[in-house]
Order: C-alpha cells, then sequence, then structure tokens
C-alpha cells in the first residue's frame, strides 16, 4: 500500500504491475462497491478534463461519493487563503485529496500539512504520476510489453509533466530506448521507423512566458498521414489529451491511433490507485 502518490521517483516495477493487474482485473470484472462510505476530494486548481472526471467516475464506480473543486473562483483562495490552509481543512472533509495546482512542488507542499492521502493530479511542469501508471498501462496493452521496446517522445518536452513522471519511471523497466524530441531544435521524421510508442504532447501554452515561442513550437510539428506511412504497423501514438494541431483528426482512424483507447483506461487504472491508497489492497 502507497499512501502519498507525488512523484513517480519512489515507484517500483512490482508496485506498478500490481497496480496493473488490478486495473485489468476491473476490466474484466467489473466494479465492486470496495469504496462504500468513503469520501474522495478533488481540488484542482488548474483546468482539467480527464485527470478529474477520471477520478470521479472511478470513485463512483467503487461506491465513494465525491466532493471537490475545479476551479478556484469559488474557492477561498481568491480571498488569499493559502494553499495550506485550504489543505488543511479538506482534510476534514474526506479520506484522500486528489490535487491539481499549477506550482511544481505543491502536492508535497499539501502532503506536509494533509491528515490524509494526498494524490498529485499534476503539480505544474513537474509530475503527474497517475498519469504515468495510465501511460504504462496503455503501452502494456497497446503493444504487449513494458521491456524491450523504443518510445519517440514529440512535443513541449521541457514543460511537460507528462514526459516527465513517464521518462524517469521507463528507467525500472529493461532495455527500453526513449528518444525526446523538441520538433522545434530536432527533426523527429528520421526517428519514426524505429519507434514501437509514439507519444505526442500539446505545447503548454499556459507555462510559457513568451506566447511567441509557444506559437512557434505548436507549429514546428503535425502528424501526418504521411508520417503515418513511415510508423510500424504495430506502433501505436498515445497522448495524454488535450490535442491541439499536433494531432489532426485525420489521423484518428489509423490503427497507431491509440490515443482514445488510452484515455478509457483512465478510469480503471485511478480505481485500482485509489483502492490502493486507501487501503483496499
Ligand atoms: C496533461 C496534463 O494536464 O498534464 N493532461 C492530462 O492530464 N490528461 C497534458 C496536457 O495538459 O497537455
Amino acid at each position: 500500500m502507497n499512501t502519498n502518490i507525488i512523484t513517480t521517483d519512489n515507484f517500483t516495477r512490482s508496485w506498478i504491475e500490481q497496480v496493473h493487474t488490478r486495473s485489468a482485473a476491473l476490466i474484466k470484472n467489473g466494479f465492486q462497491a470496495t469504496l462504500s462510505g468513503k469520501i474522495i476530494t478533488t481540488c484542482f486548481f488548474e483546468p482539467s478534463t480527464r485527470t478529474r472526471l477520471s477520478f470521479t467516475s472511478a470513485a463512483q464506480r467503487l461506491g465513494a461519493s465525491v466532493l471537490g473543486f475545479d476551479s478556484v473562483t469559488s474557492t477561498s483562495t481568491t480571498k488569499g487563503e493559502s494553499l495550506e490552509d485550504t489543505i488543511r481543512m479538506v482534510s476534514n472533509y474526506g479520506d484522500v485529496i486528489v490535487m491539481r495546482h499549477p506550482e511544481a512542488g505543491s502536492a508535497d507542499r499539501a502532503a506536509q500539512v494533509a491528515g490524509v492521502p494526498v494524490i498529485n493530479a499534476g503539480d505544474g511542469a513537474n509530475q503527474h504520476p497517475s498519469q504515468t501508471l495510465l501511460d504504462l498501462f496503455t503501452i502494456k496493452q497497446g503493444i504487449g510489453r513494458l521491456d524491450d521496446f523504443t518510445i519517440l517522445m514529440i512535443g513541449d518536452i521541457e514543460h511537460s509533466r507528462v514526459v516527465h513522471s513517464l521518462s524517469t519511471t521507463l528507467k525500472l523497466f529493461n532495455n527500453v530506448e526513449q528518444l525526446l524530441i523538441n520538433p522545434l531544435t530536432q527533426d523527429y521524421k528520421p526517428h519514426l521507423n524505429k519507434a514501437d510508442i509514439i507519444l505526442v504532447t500539446r505545447v503548454q501554452t499556459e507555462r510559457f512566458t513568451d506566447k511567441h515561442q509557444a506559437d512557434l513550437l505548436q507549429n514546428s510539428y503535425k502528424i501526418s498521414l504521411q508520417d503515418v506511412e513511415a510508423m510500424k504497423p504495430t506502433c501505436k501514438i498515445i497522448s495524454p489529451l488535450p490535442r491541439t494541431s499536433e494531432l489532426p483528426t485525420n489521423i484518428d482512424a489509423v490503427p497507431q491511433a491509440y490515443y482514445f483507447q488510452q484515455a478509457s483506461f483512465g478510469v480503471p487504472v485511478r480505481a485500482a490507485l485509489l483502492e490502493n491508497v486507501l487501503g483496499v489492497w
């Protein structure tokens, strides 16, 4: 059992595999009310669609109830309340806190004062550990293994918490070659035919001080049907989503496109994680 889930740095291979085994069992056998009577609190100081709603769906499918906020505008943060005070209060209202915040290190700060486990649902450009569990589950489903493969990551490498969290965790597996490409400074096309997995991330515009730089990066890559031709037929294109122009809708129907399938795994993987943090297994 893990309590706080703040960073992927302390993940072990065997724990990840247990989360995946439980996720697969939930998909196969359906959900039972293992979290009946529990309250999950979601504190989202930054926008989210998939992460918050998949945690919420997972909690409700397991019989828990959910309360929280999805933007700071309706909270006392706008009155100047500190993160620490907000978290101290929320600790009284539920059994676990799922939190997203624009500042790197905020989840760790929250865990210092919370009286209940904290799950980091993204802290600035730093970490997004539940996404990593989901991405690894997706890779396993997509290519059948977590060892001996090549992953090409294309996009805003510098600001992507998804890339940061996944990249360190992949070191737990054997013979994984990682190619991280910022398309503004390096051409990704010569690498397309080597990859078993291609992770495409959007430009994290909200983390740029110079919006012109964000636009330059955004305009430097767009996966085309011609790019898909160059990929292995068994390759899978994944993305945490949302997408903007980098993943045009005209590639959605190619066999390599796997990002919507990936998003569907969010509920069982986050369900398995909630169960683990709350001591069900
Ligand atoms: C990602 C995030 O918030 O870091 N989205 C997600 O959780 N599915 C990626 C992104 O916003 O680009």
